[in-house]
């Protein structure tokens, strides 16, 4: 590894990260992680902190899971890689397919496509769908319907049902036929309806009225994260989904669930569909299922989706894949991780710990004015929207978001900024006292707005 003064003089100049502008970080370059154990991350000048964002709501066991990594490190000895396309495969796959099915089985998932990612899942999800109705002799079914403030990762397919324009505008025009309902957001939506049942009826007759205008024969599939996570942790109403898989069964229209965050034990259960009594046609996975130990994904179909390509004809074939899929060191990791989440039943922690958050945040609430909007209640996930003012909900500006983000991450926890919302999705392992942590630090960076 070269030594600090090579790291800080190279630092932004020739990576173009992800999600922030170049020219910014070469300006303000980006903290270096060096090290993390357990759920704290260690920065390059020596800073501890409580990572309150589990890596990028994906290290559910911990940066420290030692049969993760030894999983890994012992698949990388015996088969590096060897592609999975049809024809050849790897033990390891084998084993993650069945294990994934079985985790997911009491949400009706039957078949697993391995990926390297959510995009890609989500993508693989859009793809399946079409062709799906499409040897189901409907191939006239190609548009897809989502939600506002859904995040779908950024893919073309992805991106083209992303429900959050920063995402988009830059790269438009995207997919074409793609159509956004309003999100199930009490603070701010255009029926300006506080309730969050009332909302979740409103928003189930525009979607009514959607289906009606585009013609219910022309769409594929509806796709919804069961908490938005990226959009700002947007909690609906218990009855929404219910809602939504209801009107698509009256419409044969797919259900895919974006369960890239909600999976895994995230909620409080084990998918964030189960969380809400609903049975999705497909869910979108990553993130938990290696707990970011390694990049995979996985696409899981119900027994119905299943039973359609695989009682087709040639045209039932998938022409769709990754050099990576079923990649055997990430399957390796998939098993192990699975193994592990289970193990730790990391599901009633998340539920356990995420009570502790919710009413830590709700006490901070109300003590600090700026907080316009707290979000979560269900599992490791919240969001609060920082506002400069209550009354007319004025955003807080870049500046203000700045200034807590750094006075909490030096107070000792790590959030996470999306605009004028405070995210957070900590490790699934958390203890107690390291939630505290992450309240004491917040109210902190929240004094110094
Ligand atoms: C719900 C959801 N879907 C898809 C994605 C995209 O996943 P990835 O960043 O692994 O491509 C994300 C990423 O945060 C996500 O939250």
């Amino acid at each position: 590894m070269k030594d600090d003064n090579f790291l800080k003089e190279e630092n932004a100049r020739h990576l173009w990260h992800p999600m922030g502008h170049p020219a910014a970080l070469r300006e303000t370059p980006p903290r270096i992680i060096r090290s993390a154990q357990g759920v704290s991350i260690t920065d390059q000048e020596g800073h501890s902190a409580v990572d309150a964002v589990g890596g990028l709501w994906c290290v559910n066991l911990g940066y420290s899971n030692q049969k993760v990594k030894d999983a890994i490190a012992a698949q990388l000895q015996d088969l590096p890689y060897y592609s999975a396309f049809a024809g050849t495969t790897n033990p390891s796959a084998i084993e993650a397919s069945h294990a994934v099915c079985e985790f997911f089985a009491e949400d009706g998932m039957a078949r697993a496509f391995f990926t390297s990612g959510g995009s890609d899942s989500v993508d693989t999800a859009l793809r399946l769908a079409r062709q799906y109705h499409r040897l189901n002799g409907a191939p006239q079914r190609t548009k897809f319907l989502s939600l506002k403030k859904g995040y779908h990762g950024t893919h073309w397919g992805g991106a083209s049902v992303n429900g959050n324009n920063r995402f988009r505008i830059g790269y438009e025009p995207l997919l074409p036929g793609c159509f956004h309902l309003p999100s199930p957001y009490t603070y701010r939506n255009p029926f300006d309806e506080t309730d969050p049942a009332t909302l979740a009826q409103k928003i189930a007759a525009a979607m009514e009225d959607e289906i009606a205008f585009q013609g219910a024969e022309t769409i594929a599939a509806f796709i919804m994260e069961p908490i938005q996570g990226a959009g700002g942790v947007i909690v609906p109403d218990a009855s929404f989904m219910k809602l939504m898989r209801e009107i698509c069964d009256r419409h044969g229209i797919l259900l895919i669930s974006d369960e890239v965050i909600t999976g895994f034990g995230r909620t409080g259960h084990w998918s964030g569909a189960r969380h809400w009594g609903v049975k999705p046609d497909m869910m979108t996975t990553a993130k938990g299922i290696t707990s970011g130990y390694y990049p995979v994904g996985a696409t899981l179909v119900s027994d119905k989706v299943a039973g359609v390509f695989e009682g087709a004809g040639a045209e039932g074939a998938i022409w769709h894949g990754y050099t990576y899929s079923a990649h055997p060191v990430g399957a390796a990791a998939v098993v192990a991780t699975l193994k592990e989440t289970l193990r730790l039943d990391l599901a009633s922690n998340a539920a356990a710990r995420g009570d502790q958050l919710f009413k830590g945040l709700q006490a901070l609430a109300e003590r600090h004015e700026i907080i316009g909007d707290m979000r979560g209640g269900h599992g490791l996930m919240a969001g609060l929207e920082i506002v400069s003012d209550r009354g007319s909900k004025t955003p807080m500006d870049a500046a203000g978001m700045a200034r807590i983000h750094a006075a909490t991450y030096e107070a000792g926890a790590m959030v996470r900024l999306g605009m004028h919302n405070i995210l957070m999705s900590p490790p699934l392992v958390i203890t107690e006292a390291e939630i505290d942590t992450i309240l004491t630090a917040l109210d902190t960076g929240l004094a110094a707005a």
